[in-house]
């Protein structure tokens, strides 16, 4: 069973991810927020993320969400992509600023 590291520009983090599960899926496995959560079906558009560099299976996904031109940029939703190497994606979603907000309070309120 293969597994790949997957960082995350925005948080600076990285988690581990097997290769029959999607991102989401791994990231909250280990108890992770760093990419939006919503349905983990394809059909809300929040955990829309840019992978920068890795190569990946994507399942299919809305084009309410995710257009030809965005999926042919590598724009995809993370509950619908499974990893085939080590990836490093962007943060889209819809939430975004809130979670930038929340992750920079968080930051700044550690000792
Ligand atoms: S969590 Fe809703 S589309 Fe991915």
């Amino acid at each position: 069973m293969n597994k790949f590291n997957i960082f995350i520009n925005d948080s600076d983090e990285t988690f581990e991810c097997f290769e029959q599960e999607h991102l989401l899926k791994g990231m909250l496995r280990l108890g992770r927020k760093d990419i939006p959560v919503g349905c983990r079906n394809g059909g809300c558009g929040v955990c829309k993320v840019k992978i920068v560099s890795g190569q990946y299976q994507a399942g299919i996904m809305s084009r309410n969400h995710v257009s030809v031109e965005e999926q042919n940029e590598d724009i995809a939703l993370a509950c619908r992509v499974f990893p085939r190497s080590d990836i490093t994606l962007n943060v889209l979603g819809k939430m975004k600023n809130e979670f930038v907000r929340t992750h920079v309070a968080s930051q700044n309120t550690k000792s």
